[in-house]
């Protein structure tokens, strides 16, 4: 295997187009070119994601970013390493649309294919951005997943815990709706909540103390919408204190499940020195906080990438083809796309396939 790859990522799993171009050598990994074409206004009538929609947006946009992408880059497809997609899990037009143009230029610039799980590109992009090195512990909270990890290695994640019923992304989403702000709801919530009193309002800590490391949102949904229609917000002092609550909320309840989690990782993985937090939801500024707080009481370095690279980004997926590339785990032009694909085989399914609205 040469000591310089150079590979293309494609995310198409949900409402971004997304294209980069990275490259791993002696010196360390670097990113290209990594560019992101956001379907936002094509689905804000819609208050969330139309799959039909989506897929039709990543067909119009996807071979223009990937000229883009390769021209800001510098690097001609012949110079390309491989060529990776997310093949799941995701909505599954978009896959298609994402899968095909990967498989299409891969083909025709006889490299190979890399089938890439859209979940494990945001659990190893802190091995990007960071060089963590393997086994450490994941959180990963998006707007269709919530998730403990121990990740070991490449393609081996062990789930610790998960949903029960909405992800943490999803929480975001659904209560943003119900106060009126707009999609996507996490970003919304934050900026809502900056000067909010989370005191205020009393919201549940779904699991507070129970066992286990597994999460649930959807008691806090009810709450709120119970909350909401006694009394209506009547202003944006009552906007801000509903939202610093709603945050508060989620946020005690993912470093509740996590703390708990980082307490067996170091028990178990007394190798291990670091947790990483990954997803949408973690570019959150008071989740961030928490966790390097939460991390420091366990003796773990905390590692999160820059807020453009946990929500999704073509950047995760073509690290983790790369990734996949050097350890020769290389795809078919059969390869299927997997609209369903736990990260962890073994484990308890949670709930169905990712959806990032309500
Ligand atoms: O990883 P991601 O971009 O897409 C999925 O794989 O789902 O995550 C999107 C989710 C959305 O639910 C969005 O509301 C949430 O991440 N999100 C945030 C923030 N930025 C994005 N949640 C809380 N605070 C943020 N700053
Ligand atoms: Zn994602």
């Amino acid at each position: 295997m040469r000591d310089r790859l150079i590979v293309l990522g494609i995310e198409t799993s949900c409402d971004e187009t997304a294209i980069a171009v990275v490259e791993d050598g002696p010196a360390g990994p670097t990113i290209r070119a990594n560019l992101v074409q956001s379907q936002l206004a094509e689905h804000a009538p819609y208050g969330g994601v139309v799959p039909e929609i989506a897929a039709r947006a990543h067909l119009d946009h996807v071979g223009a970013l990937v000229r883009r992408a390769l021209a800001e880059a510098g690097v001609a497809p012949a110079e390309l390493d491989g060529v990776a997609a997310a093949a799941g899990p995701g909505l599954i037009g978009g896959l298609i649309v994402g899968t095909m143009t990967a498989k299409g230029l891969a083909w025709a610039a006889g490299k190979p294919f890399v089938a890439v799980n859209h979940l494990e590109a945001h659990a190893l992009t802190a091995r990007l951005t960071d060089r963590v090195a393997f086994p450490y512990l994941t959180l990963l909270v998006s707007g269709g997943h919530s998730q403990l990890l121990v990740s070991e290695g490449v393609g081996r994640h062990r789930q610790l815990g998960t949903t029960l019923d909405d992800a943490a992304g999803e929480a975001f989403d659904k209560t943003a709706k119900l106060l009126g702000l707009a999609y996507p709801g996490g970003p919304a919530i934050e900026r809502a909540a900056r000067g909010g009193d989370p005191a205020r309002f009393a919201l549940p800590r779904p699991l507070k103390g129970r066992a286990g490391c597994d999460f649930s949102f959807s008691g806090l949904k009810t709450a709120v919408r119970e909350l909401v229609e006694a009394a209506p917000p009547a202003g944006p002092a009552d906007i801000a204190d509903l939202a610093a609550a709603i945050e508060a909320a989620i946020c005690d309840a993912l470093a509740e499940r996590t703390a708990r989690a980082a307490r067996r990782f170091v028990r178990d993985y007394p190798a291990g020195r670091s947790l990483v937090a990954a997803g949408g939801v973690a570019a959150n500024t008071r989740l961030r906080r928490r966790l390097a707080a939460l991390a420091a009481e366990h003796g773990l370095d905390f590692v999160v990438p820059a807020p453009e690279l946990c929500t999704d980004n073509g950047a995760m997926i073509a690290w983790a083809g790369l990734e996949r590339l050097r350890l020769g785990l290389v795809d078919g032009l059969d390869a299927p796309v997997r609209p369903r694909w736990p990260l962890d085989p073994a484990a308890r399914s949670g709930r169905g396939p990712r959806r990032k609205a309500a």
